[in-house]
């Protein structure tokens, strides 16, 4: 079984849930605490052994390809003024040179299409798809380890409640094996109490290549938008497909209330803040 060293990560989003804060700032610069956001998708993906990142950008998008270059008068300065862990900490941050490669999406056509962007620089091998405003931490690692049980197809998918079905991709289920299980069928964005169950499509994918030549049909889906999930669903005929139930909690930082938990979650996971702002919280919610 080939092994999964790549990573396609769509950014071309027009983050129209987030304006006006994503006028000039792509989404996935946002921080959550002190880092990026497309900065905690990479790293979760670098432990879980990913070794090439490519993100699939649009136009005022660039400075994600800054963000993961080597900012050399910042270095300078900062090994100057002897601020060495800062210093070591950007570098620890950082894939080497040749583990990214960027392209463009040209027109936001939507996921399907963004991914089928990527269809060159993947090749013939399977690789993840990582919706980087999905904050999923340990969910690569999750994911890898099904596909090591399973081969072919991965996603991960997570519970809501059934009145909210309607917003998301569902897969329908099969023979269950705990953690994983068949999926058997999958639609984009049911009509309110028709889907086929409340697991969401969550932003984790371990694809086969032969997805890309589905997608190069371009046909349009939900939305007038050319579908991942109508892509996968097509290659369902051909190719077994299973569903990974993440154990953890997903934050959607493309939306107000996810990024704002989010915020709140990684403050109090880390050891340098977690007593200070809890104690400010503290303060705010006793104050109203
Ligand atoms: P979203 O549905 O979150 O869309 O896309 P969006 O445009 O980023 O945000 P809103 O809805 O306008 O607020 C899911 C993922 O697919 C990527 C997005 O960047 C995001 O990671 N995407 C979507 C593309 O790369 N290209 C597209 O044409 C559409």
């Amino acid at each position: 079984m080939k092994r999964i060293r790549k990573a396609v990560l769509p950014v071309a989003g027009l983050g129209t849930r987030f304006l006006p804060a994503t006028k000039s700032i792509p989404k996935e610069m946002l921080t959550v605490v002190d880092r990026p956001v497309i900065q905690h998708v990479v790293d979760d993906a670098r432990e879980a052994g990913i070794e090439h990142f490519i993100f699939v950008t649009g136009r005022g998008k660039a400075v994600i390809e800054d963000h993961f270059d080597i900012a050399y008068e910042l270095d300078r300065t900062l090994q100057e003024r002897g601020k060495v862990k800062e210093f070591e900490a950007l570098k620890a941050d950082l894939p080497q040179a040749g583990q990214t490669s960027f392209t463009r999406q040209q027109a936001p056509l939507g996921l399907g299409h963004a991914v089928w962007c990527a269809r060159e620089i993947v090749g013939d091998e399977p690789f993840a798809v990582i919706l980087p405003d999905m904050l999923s931490r340990g969910a690569m690692r999750q994911m890898l380890d099904a596909y090591d049980r399973h081969g072919g197809n991965i996603i991960a998918v997570e519970e809501v409640p059934e009145d909210q079905t309607h917003q998301y991709g569902i897969v329908a289920t099969g023979q269950d094996h705990g953690q994983t299980f068949e999926i058997t069928g999958m639609v984009e964005k049911p009509k309110p109490g028709t889907a086929p169950s409340n697991l969401i499509i969550s932003g984790r994918y371990i694809l086969q290549p032969e997805v890309f030549g589905v997608l190069a049909a371009q046909e349009t889906g939900a939305g007038g938008e050319i579908q991942l999930t109508d892509a996968m669903k097509k290659l369902m005929g051909s190719q077994p497909f299973f569903g990974m139930r993440y154990e953890g909690r997903t934050y959607d930082t493309g939306t107000k209330l996810g990024f704002l938990t989010a915020n709140v979650a990684y403050a109090l996971d880390r050891q340098d803040l977690a007593e200070p702002f809890r104690a400010e919280l503290r303060k705010l919610l006793g104050e109203r």
